[in-house]
């Protein structure tokens, strides 16, 4: 048999590689046409389109679940606008900025300055206070009778920020129009989060959602039909089996709408399918890159939980018994094992519950005779995430 390292690197060299260009599975790529969303499309079109004769657009709020095109939507309509700014010389200014790229407020605002050509000089990024920066970003509008709309995309990031460090910032965004003589500023927050409007000032509420749009999520046929679109550009002509769409199409579709899942999963399933010298990709490469992209999200997610509840998790699998009471003594001795302090029986019973809701483990209600009844808990995941999950945790070095 050839040399594995050899016969993969002809592979690659004779040009056998079924994905001839992975950029365009990656979420940041704008497709050359967006499929469906017609109406979203015309929503938002219709709301910043006032800008292209200098009135003030309304601020607007643009919600709903991860990978619904919210993103690619916003972003496409910025960039027509921005073309035909450039044709006619008014001072229109599109911004756009992601708030899970700053770390903090000033970032952001630093990042809106730049975007509207206040330079190192005119705006340091360093050394100013909020309202310092706040102030010179008004001016520069007013001075220049800028129209501004400013894109805040992943603003739940921000509410967050704001909420850690009680400053105002959206507030002042969405009101910034009553200090301002000439020019304007409107502001689009765009956030997948659906709760996230109970963290914010009900006044930020009542400006920033002046017009509201939401994106539901994609049934099965409509993620095929994006599939198949970028299929066409990203894959080799004829290697992908429509088996292989359909099946993606139904794990991303029919269980949560989510068009960057349904491209990542295709990604995947066609490493796989090249990895195994296979010349299509097929349903099973599908099936197969599912459960390793499942795998991850679990994963991550144990890798997310706090440490008591990782204590939890680690009590249940290494309880005698599945009761409430057996896995809430041998979570007691691994507190003692590695000096952390244990909390209440009342408090981890909460925690049970919580992670049951997570789908990591279920409870089930086991009558015992005349002893009433109690909850047991088994894990739905395999003990070898859980141990490969934990593993880099160093306070559980010891225990896992
Ligand atoms: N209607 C569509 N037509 C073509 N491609 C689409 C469409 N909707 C989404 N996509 C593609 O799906 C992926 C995810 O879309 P996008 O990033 O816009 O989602 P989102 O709603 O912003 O998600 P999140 O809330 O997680 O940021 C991108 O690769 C995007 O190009
Ligand atoms: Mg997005």
């Amino acid at each position: 048999m050839s040399d594995p390292i050899d016969r993969l690197l002809n592979a690659v060299e004779d040009g056998k590689s079924i994905i001839k260009n992975r950029e365009i599975l990656h979420f940041t790529y704008i497709p050359k046409t967006i499929q469906h969303r017609k109406t979203e499309q015309e929503q938002i079109t219709q709301a910043l389109s006032p800008i292209l004769k200098q009135s003030i657009p309304p601020n607007l709020l643009v919600y709903g679940e991860p990978g619904t095109g919210k993103t690619l939507i916003i972003k496409t309509i910025l960039n027509k606008i921005r073309t035909r700014v450039e044709k006619s010389n008014f001072p229109i200014k599109l911004v756009y900025s992601n708030s899970k790229d700053q770390s903090n407020t000033m970032g952001l605002l630093i990042s809106l300055g730049r975007q509207i050509d206040l330079d190192e000089e005119q705006l340091p990024g360093n050394g100013l206070s909020i309202s310092e920066v706040f102030n010179r970003l008004l001016k520069k509008i007013n001075n220049d009778k800028l129209n501004v709309i400013f894109v805040i995309d992943e603003i739940d990031y921000l509410a967050e920020l704001v909420q850690k460090t009680g400053k105002d910032i959206l507030y002042q965004l969405t009101r910034a129009n009553e200090r301002l003589e000439q020019g304007s500023l409107s502001l689009v927050g765009v956030s997948n989060n659906l709760n996230f409007k109970e963290n914010l000032d009900p006044r930020v509420i009542s400006s920033l959602g002046e017009e509201e749009i939401i994106f539901g999520p994609y049934n099965a046929e409509q993620i095929e039909e994006i599939l198949q679109e970028r299929i066409k550009d990203a894959f080799l002509e004829n290697s992908v089996e429509t088996g292989a769409i359909k099946l993606c199409a139904a794990k991303s579709g029919g269980e949560h709408g989510d068009a960057r899942r349904a491209l990542d999963l295709i990604l995947k399933a066609g490493e796989i399918a090249e990895r195994q010298q296979s010349e299509k990709v097929t349903d099973k490469h599908v099936a197969e890159a599912y459960i390793k992209m499942q795998d991850q999200i679990i994963k991550s997610s144990l890798k997310a939980l706090p440490l008591q509840k990782k204590l939890t998790m680690i009590a249940i699998m290494r309880s005698k018994g599945s009761s409430t009471n057996e896995i809430y003594s041998t979570y007691k001795n691994l507190c003692q094992s590695i000096g952390k302090e244990e909390l209440t029986n009342r408090r981890i019973k909460q925690m049970l519950s919580e992670i049951d809701i997570a789908g990591l483990i279920s409870g089930k209600l086991v009558t015992q005779g005349t002893h009433g009844s109690t909850k047991k808990y088994t894990l739905e995941i395999s003990t070898e995430i859980i141990k490969h999950a934990f593993k880099d945790d160093l306070s559980l070095q010891d225990i896992i």
